[in-house]
């Protein structure tokens, strides 16, 4: 009844890790949880290999390799904060580090060492959770809806909000399979400004971005973006949110001061995830929020005036907001296990539900 969820998103901060307790889909608890920051090497390299570049086979290999080391010392950390032995533990759910998204050309690609991680921790692992949805015609993202319902849902409707490298919301109704979908960037666009401008990883509270003002202009023209129009099923990620996307919109207004670029990010997410919020869930009362972006506080309370309703962390929900993603991985481990499908066609736009991941036994 022990899974560990291990989750490195599209921010590429680090890796969240929990051992969850799973007696039902619908009945989790989380035991433990530990946060590792992404070594800057190795982020640097994943962000590197974000774009063509060479020799990225080998490159590919190696930081995959790393990601599982680090992997499994947050098993171990695990462990040894739970007192829970290797063998006590079901299957570890491991995401990998995605570097490329383009289920339009049928593939997701996440790095990752799921042989060396069964290798160094002795448990079972699940992993590639995103290929069987694309090979049913989906978008193999976003995968947690499903995990959101079964924990989170209600007798009320609900959205989960998640403040990832990428944003993506869950609209929860009591009787009916989620709607879930990526809204645009969340983190990803403001983490790389602030480290280009101030060696920062990420805006703390969002104060730098609180000290600037919104740019009008820009704004407009970041939310001409085509993409943003597109209705659900979509998915995203910094194969398209990425500073070459930027630049260009950029260069339109070349006295704009970096402290205003930052405000006008902020302003940017903000008003992408209230847009999709406003349009597929326009009478829920209940926003939840996860995911490190639920931490910046300038951008919360952008989205709760826009919103005009107030927002609340998922820790009074029972998950903590740092917890969440990983947890679902930690579900996804179990589905499979129990032969659940963890997606569904109204999320993904797959043909079929599946039963995703591939199995490596310890
Ligand atoms: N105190 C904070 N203030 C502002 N942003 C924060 C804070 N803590 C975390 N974040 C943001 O959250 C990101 C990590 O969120 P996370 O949920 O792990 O995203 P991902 O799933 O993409 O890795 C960081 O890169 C940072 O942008
Ligand atoms: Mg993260």
């Amino acid at each position: 009844m022990h899974y560990i969820g291990l989750m490195s998103g599209t921010s590429t901060d680090g890796v969240d890790a929990v051992i969850c307790r799973i007696l039902a889909p619908n009945d989790v608890q989380v035991l433990a949880h530990q946060a590792i920051a992404m070594p800057a090497a190795l982020r640097a390299e994943f962000l590197a290999l974000n774009t063509a570049g060479p020799n990225e086979l080998q490159r590919a290999a190696l930081a995959a390799q790393e990601l599982a080391r680090l992997y499994a010392h947050s098993c171990m950390q695990l462990l040894a904060q739970t007192g829970l032995q290797p063998q006590a533990i079901q299957a570890i759910g491991a995401h990998g580090q995605t570097v490329r998204h383009a289920p339009e050309l049928g593939y997701s690609w996440q790095l990752n060492a799921p042989a060396l991680l069964a290798e160094l921790t002795g448990i079972d692992v699940i992993a590639d959770f995103r290929s069987r949805d694309i090979a049913a015609s989906g978008q193999g993202a976003p995968l947690v809806p499903m995990f959101h319902q079964a924990v989170f849902a209600n007798t009320e409707p609900r959205v989960v909000l998640n403040l990832g490298g990428i944003a993506n919301i869950s609209v929860l109704h009591p009787h009916s399979p989620p709607i879930g979908f990526d809204t645009g960037p969340a983190n990803a666009l403001l983490d790389e400004w602030i480290f280009k401008h101030q060696g920062l990883r990420y805006d703390d509270g969002g104060q730098w971005a609180a000290s600037g003002h919104i740019h009008q202009g820009l704004l407009s023209a970041l939310l001409s973006e085509p993409w943003l129009q597109l209705p659900p099923p979509k998915s995203t990620g910094r194969d398209l949110f990425n500073q070459a996307w930027l630049t260009p919109h950029l260069a339109r207004y070349p006295a704009l001061s970096a402290v205003d670029v930052q405000s006008t990010l902020t302003a940017f997410t903000a008003h992408t995830v209230c847009t999709a919020i406003q349009t597929y869930a326009p009478n829920t009362e209940e926003v939840m929020v996860c995911g490190g972006g639920a931490y910046n506080s300038h951008l919360i309370d952008l989205i709760q005036t826009e919103l005009k309703k107030p927002v609340q962390l998922s820790d009074g929900f029972g998950i903590g907001a740092q917890e969440v993603e990983a947890a679902a991985f930690a579900w996804l481990a179990y589905a499979y296990l129990h032969d659940i499908k963890a997606s569904h066609p109204a999320i993904t736009g797959a043909t079929h539900s599946r039963i995703l991941g591939a199995w490596y036994k310890a």
